[in-house]
């Protein structure tokens, strides 16, 4: 299918392609706030402030991610699945993903609320920057494998 014929078809594929980007940006800014955590960090003030950046992205992050998600699946994988077995089966893998994603951002959520409660943050930072990353590296994968399978509609 011809991506124009795609957009006459699919209008509503741009908005999602939007929110993709409104999202890379706001991981950009997340993973910022993540490498500003680090072990050299003199003063626990700066650790903790830092901490607050990153907690402020990741809420952000985790309250428009359900609604992305639902869009896309409504206006996006619900239509690009009638088009073919392979596109059906591409959409319920992303749905899939949908869910896990949804756990890790609420997972990580946890693990940056500890970590501001707790006590002995320095020796806390490695597992969370490992947390953060491996969240990061799901999303922008999930989100790169649709821009690339669904690129007619988007
Ligand atoms: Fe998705
Ligand atoms: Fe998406």
């Amino acid at each position: 299918m011809m991506a124009t014929e795609a957009r006459t078809l699919y209008p509503n594929g741009q908005q999602i392609h939007i929110e993709h980007l409104i999202l890379e940006r706001l991981l950009y800014k997340l993973e910022a706030a993540l490498d500003g955590l680090t072990c050299h960090s003199e003063v626990a003030t700066d650790l903790l402030s830092t901490a607050d950046d990153a907690r402020r992205y990741l809420r952000k992050l985790a309250e428009g991610l359900p609604g992305h998600c639902r869009r896309e699946e409504i206006l996006l994988l619900d239509p690009a699945a009638e088009i073919s077995p392979e596109l059906a089966e591409f959409c319920r893998h992303m749905k899939t993903e949908h869910i896990s994603l949804k756990a890790q951002v609420a997972a990580f959520q946890e693990g940056l609320d500890d970590f501001a409660r707790s006590e002995e943050r320095h020796g806390l930072i490695g597992r969370l920057k490992d947390q953060g990353k491996d969240l990061m590296a799901a999303l922008r994968q999930h989100v790169a494998k649709e821009e690339e399978q669904l690129s007619g509609f988007l």
